[in-house]
């Protein structure tokens, strides 16, 4: 974003980009939406992209790539072994990241089941500042067990802490006299804080939190896969680094870690993901298993052409127009949302505008999946796929019950360069409308529940006939309107 005032004194996210390839959208009327809904058993990773108008379900292998990322696409070099398009990759990622060593992998939960695999032994710990929901389902396949240790403020819906992705640096070492240093797995840092609102980790806190490990041998795994929204916050947000290069940042917080992996459907704006290291011993131990469960060496499950896009995203991604693109686009979102009097995670962070379903839905028994009822009712009422992340995304205790989520979030992922302000705005117009409508929306309840990240492909049905009750009100307030 650059530096651009305008004389109305309003802000706006100004786009550095023009739109030169587009995608038709169709808007289904309201009627067939939740027809949609029905079908897809009530939750939005079941619906069919055909039947979405906005999809902000994720950004993950959506974001808008550039003419330079398809144009690299053309030049991939298709070999099996040694193939020039991995050669580029590498350097490109050493090079922004000053590390060593490069493993391809197929995308980012392949980098932690591979991590997995080396570092949890049964009964170790990984503590972290907080777990994303396929890297604690491989570190509990392999025995081990998630330890979150963000600090009180990452946990609170309305807060003014800037880096709410902070681990709390006694409660690290409060953790590490409990366990002991060999019960711990390693210490992960998450960028840009996933499932508590895409929020940032400041580079003091990951260089205390490095400091503290490294001091007790205990590996720093970094999850870089939100990288480019955190590099933004830490220039906009800590008067230490408002002068420094995205690309300086990102090697200091390089230096922090002992091993960097990222999903490059987020970080790179393509479809693929790796891992970083600098020791070799690290190294050897990881590189046994990328032909096991990747692909060779020198592709590891990707595809040569996404990896040359990957390259290009990535090495375009170390400018200041690309990395505010998201978080200037999710603040225009929750500034919408919060004029309205609708609660959402401030202050606004990355990947995407997270609406609190705990208080929208605050009349809906908690068991009964608030974030998903309101998922499945903004689809209702405007065909925009958001995503639940709350009590459905957890997995159930050992006993069969229920583990309630600190957080009951609707997530509104805003991919980078793909929606305007306009579609924002209607977006944010249909959630007022629900919200004033919010006590017609009821609950969800499983009619095929999968043991494994259930939120995935489970299926539910509501409770009560609500859904038709939305319809008939939607008809009365909009009238032909879709
Ligand atoms: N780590 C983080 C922080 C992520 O956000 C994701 C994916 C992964 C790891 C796994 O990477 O999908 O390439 O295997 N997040 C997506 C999302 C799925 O929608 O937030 P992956």
């Amino acid at each position: 974003m650059s530096n651009v005032t305008l004389f109305s004194g309003e802000r706006v996210p100004l786009e550095m980009h023009k739109v030169r390839m587009i995608q038709k959208l169709k808007l289904l009327p309201i009627e067939e939406r939740k027809q949609c809904m029905e079908e897809a058993g009530y939750n939005t990773f079941l619906l069919k992209n055909r039947d979405v108008f906005l999809d902000m379900l994720t950004d993950s292998g959506v974001n808008a790539m550039s003419e330079n990322q398809y144009a690299a696409m053309m030049q991939a070099d298709d070999s099996y072994a040694g193939s020039e398009t991995f050669y580029r990759l590498e350097a490109t990622l050493r090079d922004v990241f000053g590390m060593k060593y490069f493993l391809p992998a197929h995308q980012g939960r392949a980098c932690e089941n591979i991590i997995s695999q080396i570092l949890v032994k049964p009964g170790t710990v990984a503590l972290m500042n907080y777990h994303f929901t396929t890297t604690k389902a491989h570190i509990t396949v392999m025995g081990g067990s998630v330890e979150e240790i963000i600090g009180d403020e990452g946990l609170k819906i309305q807060s003014d802490a800037l880096f709410k992705g902070d681990i709390d640096i006694a409660k690290l070492n409060e953790a590490i006299a409990r366990l002991g240093r060999e019960n711990i797995a390693f210490m992960r840092i998450e960028a840009g804080t996933n499932l508590i609102g895409g929020q940032p980790v400041s580079m003091d806190n990951m260089r205390e939190v490095s400091r503290i490990c490294r001091k007790e041998g205990i590996p720093v795994v970094y999850d870089a896969s939100l990288l480019t929204d955190n590099l933004y916050f830490i220039k906009i947000r800590d008067e230490k680094y408002k002068d420094a290069s995205i690309k300086d940042i990102t090697r200091e917080i390089a230096s922090f870690m002992d091993i960097v992996y990222f999903s490059g459907r987020k970080l790179g704006s393509a479809r693929g993901g790796g891992m970083l290291v600098n020791d070799e011993a690290i190294f050897l131990k990881l590189r046994e298993l990328v032909p096991l469960f990747e692909g060779f060496l020198t592709y590891g499950g990707m595809s040569v052409r996404e990896m040359e896009a990957m390259s290009v995203g990535i090495a375009e991604a170390m400018d200041m127009d690309i990395v505010s693109q998201t978080p200037i686009f999710v603040e225009a979102l929750c500034n919408e949302l919060l004029d309205k009097g609708i609660p959402v995670v401030t202050p606004p962070g990355g990947l995407g505008c997270h609406v609190d379903a705990s208080q929208f839905c605050a009349h809906i028994p908690a068991t009964q999946y608030r974030a998903g009822a309101l998922a499945s009712s903004v689809f209702i009422a405007s065909g925009v796929r958001g995503m639940e992340r709350g009590t459905l995304s957890e997995q159930r205790n050992e006993d069969g019950s229920e583990r309630l989520a600190e957080m009951e979030l609707l997530r509104l992922a805003i991919p980078r360069r793909v929606f305007t302000l306009s579609q924002l705005k209607y977006t944010a117009d249909r959630i007022a409308w629900l919200w004033e409508n919010r006590k017609m929306i009821g609950g969800l309840e499983f009619v095929e529940e999968p043991k494994v990240l259930r939120f995935f492909f489970g299926r539910l049905k509501p409770i009560g006939n609500w859904p038709e009750m939305l319809v008939k009100k939607f008809r009365e307030d909009f009238g032909e309107s879709l």
